[in-house]
């Protein structure tokens, strides 16, 4: 990479920042793509965000992703806001306009993006989500936002739950939302769903945990999308497999929340050969050989 003075510059707030993946992701689609742009990690710290936000719009910096625990904060520092990324309520990319930035929220595009390429609908489909965090939320809205049919959201803190329910149903106007505990798995009514997996349970080095241990669970489950990516294949995805179902790991929602933030910056498509091939390179830096 050649950084000279027409470089532009764009990068990751967050703290802590500096395990992130994002800088290889968007330096190596500069790189295949032949664009002028490099991307590395600022620590900000609570409370330092606007700042942050206003010193990059003066600095000229092209875009700004967003991490834990900032997603929120940052929304109080922006010139607009994307609508789903309102509803949702977390931002985690900054696009340069007139006068500061306007908040996205790629998380969710990406998650998108993954499941229309490997061919999982959500439009009429039964879901579960496991988990009432961050993730769980934005994952909520966007069942609600593609049609899907019924959504029963678990969670062991089941008022968490029942406040996404309640954030999700009153914004869509519907009841597809249903919060329950997640020790009332059992109750869910016997049919065929997409399961898709927002905890930390199972997150290495923890490998060989699992949200819900129960065999007889993961029968009802035709896919299963854990949005861990570290392990490759998560205990989770394994028990959904050894019930005869499709499993899918996180590391393609982190891929394609990139290149929908790289689009949006760059002011281009990302073609699905290139990010294929990103997609590789990623998995042989971080040791994954599958
Ligand atoms: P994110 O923003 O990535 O979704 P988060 O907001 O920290 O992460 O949410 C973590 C999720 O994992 C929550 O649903 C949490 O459940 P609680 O709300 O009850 O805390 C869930 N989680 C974490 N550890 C868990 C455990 N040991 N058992 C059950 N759920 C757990």
């Amino acid at each position: 990479m050649n950084i000279d003075a027409k470089t532009r510059l764009c990068g990751l707030i967050g703290n802590p920042v500096e395990h992130s993946c994002s800088p290889f992701i968007h330096n190596t689609l500069s790189q295949i793509l032949g664009i002028n742009m490099a991307y590395t990690t600022f620590k900000v710290e609570k409370g330092e965000v606007e700042t942050a936000v206003k010193g990059a719009y003066a600095l000229n910096v092209l875009g700004m992703n967003v991490t834990v625990p900032h997603k929120q904060e940052v929304i109080g520092g922006l010139r607009e806001i994307d609508e789903l990324a309102k509803a949702i309520g977390a931002v985690n990319t900054l696009v340069r306009v007139d006068g500061g930035y306007k908040g996205y929220n790629t998380d969710i595009l990406g998650l998108y993006r993954s499941m229309v390429e490997e061919g999982i609908a959500l439009e009429g489909e039964n879901v579960i989500i496991l988990g009432a965090g961050g993730a769980a939320r934005a994952i909520a809205f966007l069942c609600a936002d593609k049609g899907a049919k019924r959504v029963y959201l678990l969670n062991r803190t089941v008022d968490k739950a029942k406040e996404i329910a309640q954030a999700v149903n009153h914004e869509c106007g519907s009841d597809v939302i249903v919060p329950m505990a997640m020790e009332d798995y059992k109750d869910i009514p016997k049919e065929s769903y997409l399961c898709i997996q927002t905890t930390s349970v199972g997150l290495h080095p923890n490998d060989e945990d699992v949200i819900i241990a129960d065999e007889a669970f993961y029968e009802m489950v035709h896919t299963g999308y854990d949005i861990i990516y570290n392990p490759y294949e998560t205990k989770f995805m394994k028990m959904v497999k050894a019930a005869g179902g499709r499993a899918f790991n996180g590391l393609k929602m982190l891929l394609y929340q990139a290149v929908a933030a790289y689009e949006l910056w760059n002011d281009v498509t990302v073609e699905k050969e290139v990010s294929d091939k990103v997609f590789e390179v990623l998995k042989k830096e971080m040791g994954i050989d599958d």
